[in-house]
């Protein structure tokens, strides 16, 4: 994720498409480590990103699926770019059968519990290795169920002192304080590029 240096991941109408070519050539090759892009249908109809390794575009690499989170039974905007080439057909993850859902060709459904269940009918498809691109709604429910393995946080050189500023995590109710150990801080111009990895259980860093 990308933030500003007051904590805002959204401009003023809600998107976020500020990072620098640095930022995008970064997230370019996380999406090719990854085995599956998650991304909530929220972000999808605000961002309208292109989830692929835009490096590698014409080289047929295969792309990694997207995986659309959403919790109600709102429809799907099927002209944003996940639901088309070069994307290949991803998954559309709901707590609910949504048998009347439309969905774009090979695209699937799967029904989730919470995200531990998903994660897991997800590494049955082999799909182990997830990259969560936000926004805060999915990085919470993540961490809520202490999934949050890695964190990759841009800091962009921006201010936007706008109000209600959203943050890199939705509020959660009660939930005891994370420590993330930072394996790396790089500076390229006058963005940072963190790297925060979860601490092992004794509170050490973790190995490796
Ligand atoms: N700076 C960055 O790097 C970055 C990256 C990504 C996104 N963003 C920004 O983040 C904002 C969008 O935030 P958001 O994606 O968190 O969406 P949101 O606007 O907060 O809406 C919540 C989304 O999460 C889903 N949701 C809510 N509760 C859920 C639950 N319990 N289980 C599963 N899904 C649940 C909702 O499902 P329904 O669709 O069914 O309502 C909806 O799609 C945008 O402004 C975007 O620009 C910034």
């Amino acid at each position: 994720m990308i933030m500003t240096l007051d904590g805002h991941i959204a401009d003023a109408k809600g998107r976020c498409q500020w990072g620098s070519s640095e930022d995008r050539r970064r997230m370019d090759i996380l999406r090719s480590r990854a085995d599956a892009v998650l991304v909530t249908r929220a972000t999808i109809e605000k961002d309208n990103p292109l989830l692929v390794d835009r490096r590698n575009l014409y080289k047929n690499r295969q792309p990694k699926p997207v995986i659309v989170i959403k919790d109600t039974t709102k429809s799907l905007k099927l002209d944003c770019h996940v639901f088309h080439k070069p994307h290949p057909p991803g998954i559309v993850a709901s707590p609910s059968n949504e048998e009347n859902l439309y969905l774009p060709p090979g695209w699937e459904r799967v029904c989730y519990q919470n995200m531990t269940d998903l994660a897991k009918k997800l590494a049955e498809k082999k799909l182990y290795k997830l990259l969560v691109e936000g926004g805060p709604t999915l990085n919470s429910l993540f961490l809520k169920e202490d999934l949050v393995n890695e964190i990759r946080l841009t800091l962009s050189p921006l201010v936007f002192a706008q109000k209600n500023p959203r943050g890199l995590f939705e509020p959660i109710e009660n939930l005891p304080p994370k420590r993330f150990f930072l394996k790396s801080a790089e500076r390229r111009k006058d963005e940072l590029f963190l790297r925060y990895l979860k601490r092992a259980r004794n509170g050490k860093p973790p190995l490796g």
